[in-house]
C-alpha cells in the first residue's frame, strides 16, 4: 500500500540544514574535527537570571497546566514595554501583541491567515528559506524580488512594480538583512511601507536581527501609518540566546492580529510557563547587554574577516547580524564550500541556499567560539 503526500509537499524539500547536518555528523564520527561556520544558532548564555528565573517558574503549581492562548498578561505587557523602550513604538498590550514559539511559527499563522491558493507572494532574493517553503504549502505563488550588491540588497521598487501586483497579498521584508547583513534606514523603509499601502498588500517586517551589531535598531512601526497595512516579527532567539527554547512574538493592528489568533488558537494551547517567566526576566536587559554581547561579536568578526582574507573572499565592513556575508571569486558557491569542508573541515554556508542571487556567496556565522576561529584560521594557513 502507498500512502501519498499531498501535491504541495512535492513543491518543498528537506531544509538545507537538516541534510547538512546528517553530513556533518557523519564526518565526525569518522573522527573529524568540523568548525562549523553555517548556523545562526548563539552559543553564548542568556542574561544571568534567565535560567534561575525559569528553574524558579518550574515549581510553579500551575506551571505543568496548558496555559493562555495569547501567553501570560505580564509577558505581552514586558514586549510591550520592550518595544516602547528600543524603537519607541507604542504597541497595546492587549490586542497588539502575540506572543509565539519564535517567528519562524509566525511566518506559518501569517500565510495561512492571509493567503489563499494562487496567491502570490513577494519574497527577497536572497532571503530566508522559510518564506518559500511555507508559501508553497499553502498553495501560494511565488514572485521573488531581486536584490542586489549594486542597490545595496535593499527593494527595488521600480521593478518590484512591473509584476502583475494584482494577486500580490503578502510582501516578506527582512532587515538586517539575511544573509547579506545589509541595513535600511528609515527614508528606505517609509518607501515601502508605502508602496505596500497603495497596493493593497500586507507588509510583513521579519526583524530578528535588529540588536546584533546594529547601532540603528529600526522597526517597521517607526514608519507612520504602518500599521494599517503591516505586521512585525520579532524573537528572543538571538537578541538573548535563547534560540532553542523557543520564543518571538508577532505584533500589529488589532484587525490584522485577530486573523493570525484564529490559527495560532487552534495550533497551540499556550507556552511553557517557565519559558514565559523567563523571556520576562531576560527583556528586563537592554542596552548594556546588547552592548557586552556585541563586543564579543565585533571580535569574532575580526576573525572570521582575517578568514574571509585568507580565503579571498570579499565582503563589505558596514554590516548588521549575526553573519559575514562574503564574494567568491568563483561562481559555484556548493562546489567551493563543499572543498573547504573536505579540505579544511570548516562548515560555511553556500550563498546559493538563500536564492539565485547568492550564487557565487558565502555565509559565515558568528555563532562560533574564537578559540575555534583561530583554529579555522590556522587550518587555513598551514593548508590543514
Ligand atoms: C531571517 C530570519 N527569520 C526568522 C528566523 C527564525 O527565528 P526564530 O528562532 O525566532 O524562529 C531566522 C533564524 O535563523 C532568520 O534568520
Amino acid at each position: 500500500m502507498t500512502i501519498y503526500p499531498s501535491f504541495n509537499l512535492k513543491k518543498i524539500s528537506e531544509y538545507y540544514f537538516s541534510k547538512k547536518n546528517k553530513e556533518l555528523k557523519f564526518l565526525e564520527k569518522k573522527g573529524n574535527k568540523i568548525i562549523n561556520l553555517g548556523i545562526g544558532n548563539p552559543d553564548l548564555f542568556p542574561p544571568l537570571g534567565v535560567i534561575k528565573t525559569m528553574k524558579k517558574a518550574s515549581e510553579n503549581e500551575n506551571a505543568n497546566k496548558y496555559q493562555e492562548y495569547l501567553g501570560i498578561p505580564n509577558l505581552r505587557k514586558k514586549f510591550s514595554e520592550w518595544y516602547y523602550k528600543n524603537y519607541k513604538i507604542d504597541l497595546n498590550p492587549e490586542n497588539e501583541i502575540l506572543p509565539l514559539m519564535g517567528s519562524k511559527e509566525g511566518i506559518l499563522y501569517t500565510s495561512m491567515a492571509y493567503l489563499n491558493k494562487n496567491d502570490y507572494v513577494l519574497i527577497p532574493n536572497p532571503g530566508y528559506p522559510t518564506y518559500t517553503s511555507i508559501s508553497k504549502l499553502i498553495g501560494g505563488k511565488i514572485i521573488y524580488y531581486s536584490l542586489i550588491e549594486k542597490n545595496k540588497w535593499l527593494p527595488n521598487l521600480f521593478e518590484i512594480n512591473k509584476f502583475n501586483l494584482n494577486k500580490v497579498k503578502i510582501f516578506w521584508i527582512n532587515y538586517p538583512h539575511m544573509p547579506t547583513g545589509a541595513k535600511i534606514n528609515i527614508e528606505e523603509l517609509e518607501k515601502i511601507v508605502f508602496f505596500s499601502r497603495k497596493n493593497n498588500i500586507l507588509l510583513v517586517h521579519d526583524n530578528p536581527y535588529s540588536f546584533i551589531l546594529n547601532d540603528n535598531p529600526i522597526s517597521i512601526f517607526n514608519i507612520k501609518k504602518s500599521k494599517d497595512v503591516s505586521l512585525e516579527l520579532n524573537t528572543l532567539s538571538k537578541s538573548y540566546n535563547m534560540a532553542g527554547w523557543r520564543i518571538g512574538m508577532i505584533a500589529g493592528k488589532k484587525n490584522i492580529l485577530e486573523n493570525i489568533i484564529k490559527i495560532q488558537s487552534q495550533v497551540h494551547s499556550g507556552m511553557y510557563f517557565p519559558l514565559q517567566k523567563g523571556a520576562i526576566e531576560a527583556m528586563k536587559f537592554n542596552n548594556n547587554w546588547f552592548f557586552s554581547q556585541n563586543k564579543e561579536y565585533y571580535k569574532r568578526r575580526n576573525i572570521i574577516w582575517e578568514i574571509c582574507d585568507l580565503l579571498k573572499i570579499s565582503y563589505s565592513k558596514n554590516s548588521a547580524g549575526l553573519f559575514v556575508w562574503g564574494k567568491l571569486n568563483k561562481k559555484n558557491d556548493i562546489l567551493w564550500t563543499n572543498k573547504i569542508l573536505y579540505k579544511y573541515k570548516i562548515f560555511i554556508t553556500p550563498g546559493s541556499i538563500f536564492g539565485s542571487n547568492g550564487k557565487g556567496y558565502v555565509r559565515l556565522s558568528l555563532c562560533c567560539k574564537k578559540k575555534f576561529l583561530k583554529t579555522a584560521k590556522k587550518r587555513i594557513i598551514k593548508n590543514y
